[in-house]
This record gives C-alpha cells, sequence and structure tokens, in this order.
C-alpha cells in the first residue's frame, strides 16, 4: 500500500514524537560498532526530519540523548556529542531550505561547551523560521522536567508571583520545557521495544502510541506515513464515548 497518498493532510498529528532506538543492535547485526549504528542513525534522522516537512507536520520533537544516556562508556558518549555537533554543522542548510526552527528541551547546560555553543548557533540561526519546529531532546529526563517545573512553581507561590489557588494545567504547561509545543499527538518507538523510558510523561497523556520492530537507522519517511496512516485510522476518544464523538 501506498501510504503516503492515503494520508489526510488535513487531520495530521500536530506533534510527532520520536524514541529513535536500536542503533546498538543494527550495528551489532553487522558486526561494526556501536558508533556506525548512531552515525547510520543520523541518515534516519535526516530523512524523517524532511518526511514530515513534506508532509506538513508542524511538530517533530526526536530523543537523542537522555539524562540516563550519561552513564554509557565514554567513548560512546563522546561519539554522540561529536555527531550532534558534525549532524548540526551539516544540516542547517537542510533546516534553512525546509524553513525548519530547530528547539531543544533537556538540561543543555551539562553538554559539552562545543555542542552546546553549536546548537545554540542553530536554534538562532533558524528562530524565524516557522514552517516546522524540529525539537532535540538532548540530556533530557522527563521527571527532571517535571522536578524542574514543581520547584519554580514552588517558588513564585512562596514569593507571591503565583498564587496556590491559580495552579493548573495550563500553569504547569508553562513551566516544562515544553512550554510553545502542544501536547504530543503520535508517540513513535522503533526496535521492537515498548515503553516510554522517561520521555515526555506529562506531554503524552493522550498520544497514540506506535510500536515498531524497524531499527532506527533503518527507518525511512516511507515508515512515518505509514504510522500516521495508522493513527489516522484509530479513533482518539480523549475520555469520551464514540457516540459522543459521532
Ligand atoms: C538509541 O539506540 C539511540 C540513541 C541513544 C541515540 C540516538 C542518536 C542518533 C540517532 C544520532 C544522533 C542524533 C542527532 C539528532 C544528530 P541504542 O544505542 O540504545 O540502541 P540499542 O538499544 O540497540 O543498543
Amino acid at each position: 500500500m501506498n501510504y503516503r497518498d492515503n494520508i489526510d493532510l488535513n487531520k495530521l498529528p500536530k506533534h510527532i514524537a520520536i524514541i529513535m532506538d536500536g542503533n546498538g543492535r543494527w550495528a551489532k547485526q553487522k558486526g561494526f560498532l556501536r558508533a556506525a549504528g548512531h552515525e547510520e542513525g543520523t541518515t534516519a534522522v535526516r530523512d524523517v526530519v524532511e518526511g514530515c516537512a513534506e508532509l506538513g507536520v508542524e511538530n517533530l520533537t526526536l530523543y537523542a540523548f537522555s539524562t540516563e544516556n550519561w552513564n554509557r562508556p565514554k567513548l560512546e558518549v563522546d561519539t554522540l556529542m561529536r555527531l550532534l555537533v558534525s549532524s548540526l554543522k551539516k544540516e542547517i542548510k537542510t533546516l534553512a531550505d525546509n524553513d525548519i526552527k530547530l528547539n531543544s528541551i533537556g538540561n543543555i547546560s551539562s553538554l559539552p561547551k562545543k555542542a552546546k555553543r553549536e546548537l545554540l548557533d542553530v536554534i538562532e540561526k533558524t528562530a524565524s523560521n516557522t514552517r516546522m519546529t524540529l525539537t532535540l531532546a538532548l540530556s533530557y529526563g522527563s521527571r527532571e522536567e517535571i522536578t524542574n517545573c514543581v520547584k519554580q512553581i514552588a517558588n513564585k507561590v512562596k514569593s507571591g508571583e503565583l498564587s496556590e489557588d491559580t495552579v493548573d494545567e495550563s500553569v504547569i504547561n508553562e513551566h516544562l520545557y515544553t512550554r510553545n509545543l502542544p501536547d504530543v499527538d503520535l508517540l513513535i518507538r522503533t526496535s521492537g521495544e515498548q515503553r516510554i523510558s522517561n520521555f515526555l510523561l506529562w506531554q503524552i497523556a493522550y498520544a497514540e502510541l506506535y510500536f515498531t520492530k524497524i531499527l532506527w537507522p533503518d527507518y525511512r519517511r516511507e515508515n512515518l506515513f505509514e504510522a500516521i496512516y495508522n493513527y489516522q485510522n484509530r479513533e482518539r476518544r480523549f475520555g469520551k464515548t464514540s457516540e459522543q464523538l459521532s
């Protein structure tokens, strides 16, 4: 089936988030070092970003590096940071050509200086692009994000800037890294694992979850189109009944 032609462009998910998993297994299957899997993963990143832009998806968020990933062997962490810097340098043109704004979520102050500098530079250079927002989750952990959010709100209540009675879901949204993004509509995880791994726990409250066995380095826009087609053929009830929706 040609999924691309069967996608309803008026009902696209406003926000797609992806847990890019399986780089290590892809490399192992081919007898390569893990780094080769991450390297090939950047080809998948580019294709999926272009696929989203081609359709008109407004927000794409990629889980590129979790707070827990700092515990991997130093060599692997260094490889991922090096790939981040080289991809940012290389892909700034793709972002410009496709009118894509780069954004990041996570504790970027813990990134190596060079990676942080390059990231902030590309964020600044693409700030006025409007077609799509590409968010990289870097040194990101959802529990850390929520903990920060609670601390900020508690401080504001203590100083009188906010009153306890006005703290509602929108106030919480405004204190998360994702403050400028809509809720996630579709969450995709590759490689056959079926877990959330501390990714956007608050923001996926009503997301449709889609799991595929494809390893991230093999993932291409056609696979994404299939996921979007699948999403469009689900009934999203947001707690209501089928009858209420129709
Ligand atoms: C998970 O595979 C993937 C990662 C931890 C990193 C994702 C990074 C990239 C795709 C490359 C760089 C990204 C950008 C945005 C430039 P894994 O290593 O956990 O795979 P495994 O579970 O098979 O071991």
